[in-house]
């Protein structure tokens, strides 16, 4: 059961405050794209992997000619005005340019999360490959929830923590069914964060698969010593 992988990796990574997107820092010694793609690399059940990037990024441009040369499954797809337009692009070329099966698997996962565990990724693989409806790695949640005020600077009440979970991704699906989700989102203006939440509007219940919680998404400064730790230290 083969599949493909989408890495979006168009954001300009705002909250992170550096000098380039946050996709493109250095992290032990190569970038954080890099060991984003590593696992997905070397992996047997991955066909090839689309990357969505901005028109004319010269990081993604410097590493396609250099370090990543050697890839022939890399592809580059267009990215969008937010992540769920760059992972729609992404799905357009996958169907459109290289004529993948509709009912191909295919996980989104982001270019900021470089931690993902090869453990968490076979999980995924083999739990998401007998759901139709989709899977995606989360981890329950821990602290206290507080619902605030409208004015949120008070509490209004607790909000029950049993039952929530953080989304993580990867997330996994067929190729047509989250292309079809992601485009009628698209037409009637709902904002979708994530891949489930397109599916979960199109009626799907996706499974939640338990991740490890190292799973980061680099979103703040804070984030790229917590990457670091977590990928140098053993397992
Ligand atoms: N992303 C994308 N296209 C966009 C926006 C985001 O492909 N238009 C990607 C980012 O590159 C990242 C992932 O989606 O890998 C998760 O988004 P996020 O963490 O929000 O990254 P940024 O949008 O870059 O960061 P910020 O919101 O702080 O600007
Ligand atoms: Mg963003």
């Amino acid at each position: 059961n083969k599949v493909w992988v989408i890495i979006p990796a168009a954001g300009v990574g705002a909250r992170m405050q550096a000098d380039r997107p946050k996709q493109y820092l250095p992290l032990l010694g190569k970038t954080v794209i890099e060991h984003t793609l590593d696992c997905f690399l070397s992996h047997p059940a991955v066909t090839g992997i689309v990357v969505a990037v901005s028109r004319g990024d010269p990081f993604w441009a410097e590493l396609m000619a250099t370090t990543l040369n050697q890839y022939s499954q890399l592809h580059t797809a267009p990215g969008g005005r937010e992540r769920s337009d760059s992972v729609l692009n992404a799905l357009n070329y996958l169907v459109d340019t290289l004529q993948i099966a509709p009912e191909t698997g295919v996980l989104v996962h982001d270019a900021a999360r470089p931690c993902l565990s090869r453990t968490d990724l076979d999980k995924l693989l083999a739990i998401g490959g007998n759901q139709t409806a989709g899977a995606i790695l989360a981890t329950p949640v821990r602290d206290t929830m507080k619902r605030a005020q409208v004015d949120a600077t008070r509490i209004s009440h607790t909000e029950d923590r049993n039952g929530l979970w953080h989304a993580l991704t990867p997330q996994m699906a067929n190729v047509g069914l989250l292309r079809t989700a992601l485009a009628a989102a698209w037409e009637k203006g709902v904002v979708v964060t994530d891949e489930a939440s397109a599916l979960e509007h199109a009626g799907l219940h996706p499974v939640l698969v338990e991740g490890d919680a190292r799973n980061l998404k680099i979103t703040r400064p804070a984030d790229l010593a917590l990457a670091t730790f977590f990928l140098s230290a053993t397992p």
